[in-house]
């Protein structure tokens, strides 16, 4: 793989469960992904919230257990020291473990939420903690029930972060696509944003994807492999 001597200016990675997978988060989709096992219908949705919240939280609280335990690996932090020399970098993420701001990285926008918060939707108040899987408290002091701080199915993307996202890639000159399937819209069309705009786009991925055909580059290897070779191109 050559690319041109240009020191790109302006990077933006975009990533996906794909990223998470050899810190040992699984995928959503595939064989051994998170839909396969549990139906989002009652999990991941408003509807089953509403449904019954304790059964919806218990799911996430699992997560968190499970998040806590992986590590982020090598591609992360490679993509850390790539941003320490390149303060205009960004990473927009579909990833909703906090894998990435636990490799140090900074300029993280993470697309579809936080694992890690909990949200009152009557005094819409923020509850974060990063340490702990297991909330002490389920509910607001109001009385509510707190939900996950996460984009379900169903759900809309919340528009200002949105809004930043479509401002950061439509000026990137560099756009690395990292672990995500392309299947998962708003945020599958993206990529194509950085391409309209003429970043350079690149694929790390081992598999085909449906947007792969949007890319200058396709690398087909793991994160990590992907971006230990990239490094040496940047
Ligand atoms: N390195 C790089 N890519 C990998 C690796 C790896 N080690 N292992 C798997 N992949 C790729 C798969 O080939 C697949 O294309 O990661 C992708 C994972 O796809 P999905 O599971 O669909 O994850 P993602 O694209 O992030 O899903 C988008 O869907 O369910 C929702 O909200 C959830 O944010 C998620 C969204």
């Amino acid at each position: 793989m050559v690319i041109d001597s240009i020191k790109y200016s302006k990077i933006v990675f975009f990533t996906g469960a794909g990223m998470s997978a050899e810190s040992g988060v699984p995928t959503y989709r595939g064989s051994g992904g998170i839909w396969d096992s549990y139906k989002w219908q009652d999990y991941a949705c408003q509807s089953a919230f509403d449904a019954n919240p304790e059964h919806v939280l218990d799911f996430h609280e699992l997560r968190r257990i499970e998040a806590k335990k992986c590590k982020p690996h090598v591609g992360h932090q490679i993509i850390t020291e790539i941003q320490n020399n390149n303060k205009s970098s960004w990473i927009v993420t579909q990833n909703i473990d906090g894998m990435h701001q636990r490799a140090q990285s900074k300029n993280v926008i993470e697309l579809h939420g936080s694992l890690w918060e909990l949200r009152c939707e009557a005094e819409m108040k923020i509850f974060m903690d990063i340490k702990n899987p297991e909330y002490a408290e389920r509910s607001c002091k109001c009385g509510l029930i707190l939900r996950p701080n996460i984009i379900w199915f169903e759900d809309n993307l919340n528009q200002k972060i949105l809004n930043k996202t479509y401002e950061i890639v439509s000026q990137c000159d560099l756009f690395i696509s990292i672990g995500t399937s392309g299947s998962v819209f708003p945020a599958a069309g993206i990529p194509k944003l950085a391409k309209s705009n003429g970043a350079l786009c690149i694929e790390i991925n081992p598999e085909n994807t449906p947007m792969s055909s949007n890319y200058d580059m396709k690398i087909r290897k793991s994160a990590s492999e992907g971006l230990i070779d990239l490094r040496k191109e940047l």
